[in-house]
């Protein structure tokens, strides 16, 4: 039996604050194992890195998700009591209500919805010197988003419900003022969906059949009772907010646009498969979600380590998407690599991995490829921009990490 190897330090929070997408890699490769333990504020730890950890990882029998998240991801990014800490039958369950809304018609529609955004944002931009891009993709998220939920937004509500949805992922994993803003955006995003839930529920608002905010608020949980208004609500944001985060993977296509020209000229010619793998290939490069956080059900063997119970796990996502195991030359980006994929569910996770329906992988995939792929079209097909002299470079110890610039247009046109 090997010994789990043991980061020397006696708490790593700071370490991890400081390089959230590297630190699990990098003490991997300086341990040369696929594990280690350390404490992450003060709670030991096992971190794992690669596809074999991955598979391991969405082991059911092995791992619950209970309890396993830290407090202040629950207080800010995810909220109490939602999908992310359910386990087993009642996950399932609950996982089918999100998978519901993930139709090809359903999807299709939320691109039609964002497209529109996209085209009348244009015509601004049009009028403007400069266009920081990040937060104008927030708030034409936050109305696309909205509309496709069934949530209604009047005009004078879009710029306070924008920084508050944003502040849930933007601010999350920050510490002092930005995380306590987070804190308090989570209780008024919380109340704001728990009361679109009770106005549906008694008949003063009417949302579409199929809109996020009515399968919600109908839904019956695994006992057969409705949702409690607050569970309600924070299933509800569970929609909206991560719907707006893409507004991340969309600046990483504009910084993959602009750092690699040649691609430009392909999505330029109309390539649909092109643009998917182009799209896949950012989802991999690019830093987004870090890890995720389990928790050992109970005592077992893997690959001659011993597991203890009630230990705490975390998988790296982007340390998994980068291993040169599975990644020839993972430093480059090089959409062509998605052309001859081997399609496992645990090499390429950005989003999670395993399976949609059965474990915790994100339900959101295919919408984030989606509006990636509209981004890509926008910027390449259907309006020209200059891209002034800025600091494109990556805050690495950001999270989630952007360009410092958050990348300025100018100059921009329709293209007609
Ligand atoms: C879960 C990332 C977009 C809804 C997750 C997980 C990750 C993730 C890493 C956890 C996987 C795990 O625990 O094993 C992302 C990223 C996105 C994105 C980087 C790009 C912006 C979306 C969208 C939606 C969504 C657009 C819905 C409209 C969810 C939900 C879960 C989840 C509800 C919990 C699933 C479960 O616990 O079973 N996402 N996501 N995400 N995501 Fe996403």
């Amino acid at each position: 039996m090997s010994r789990i190897p043991r980061d020397k330090s006696l708490d790593s929070t700071i370490a991890l604050m400081g390089d959230p997408y590297r630190f699990i890699s990098n003490r991997c490769r300086r341990y040369r194992s696929d594990l280690f333990e350390t404490r992450l504020l003060l709670r030991k730890t096992i971190c794992m890195t690669g596809p074999e950890a991955a598979r391991l990882f969405y082991d059911q029998s092995r791992f619950a998700r209970h309890g396993a998240m830290p407090k202040a991801i629950q207080k800010t990014l995810l909220g109490v009591g939602g999908v992310q800490g359910l386990d087993e039958g009642a996950h399932r369950h609950r996982k089918q209500m999100f998978m519901s809304l993930m139709t090809p018609e359903g999807i299709e529609k939320l691109v039609r919805l964002t497209s529109a955004e996209w085209q009348i944002r244009v015509r601004k931009w049009a009028s403007m010197n400069a266009v920081v891009l990040y937060p104008e993709l927030h708030a034409l998220l936050t109305r696309a988003a909205c509309a496709w939920a069934g949530v209604p937004l009047a005009d004078s509500e879009v710029e306070p419900r924008t920084r508050q949805v944003t502040a849930l992922f933007d601010h999350a994993g920050s510490i002092g003022l930005r995380h306590l803003w987070s804190r308090r955006a989570r209780k008024r995003a919380d109340s704001w969906a728990a009361d679109i839930v009770e106005q549906i529920r008694s008949g003063r608002l009417r949302a579409p059949e199929h809109s996020a905010a009515h399968v919600v608020a109908w839904h019956r949980d695994f006992s057969g009772a409705l949702l409690t208004p607050q569970v309600a609500a924070v299933e509800l944001i569970n929609v909206i907010r991560p719907t707006v985060a893409v507004s991340v993977y969309m600046i990483f296509v504009a910084h993959a646009l602009h750092t690699h020209p040649q691609v430009r000229e392909k999505l330029q010619a109309g390539d649909e498969d092109y643009a998917e793998c182009f799209v896949q290939e950012v989802r991999r490069y690019y830093p987004f979600f870090p890890a995720v956080a389990a928790q050992t059900r109970l005592a077992f063997e893997w690959n001659g380590y011993q597991f203890p119970a009630g230990r705490r796990i975390l998988l790296d996502l982007y340390g998994t998407n980068q291993d040169p195991r599975t990644w020839e030359r993972p430093e480059d980006f090089e959409p062509e690599r998605f052309g001859r994929r081997d399609g496992s569910p645990f090499n390429f996770i950005p989003q999670g991995g395993g399976d949609h329906y059965f474990d915790h992988r994100c339900p959101g995939e295919w919408i984030a490829i989606e509006l990636m792929k509209l981004t890509a079209d926008f910027l390449t097909r259907r309006m020209s921009y200059e891209v002034p002299g800025q600091d494109l470079r990556i805050e690495w110890s950001r999270l989630p990490a952007l360009p410092r610039s958050r990348f300025v247009l100018s100059n921009v046109r329709e293209c007609q």
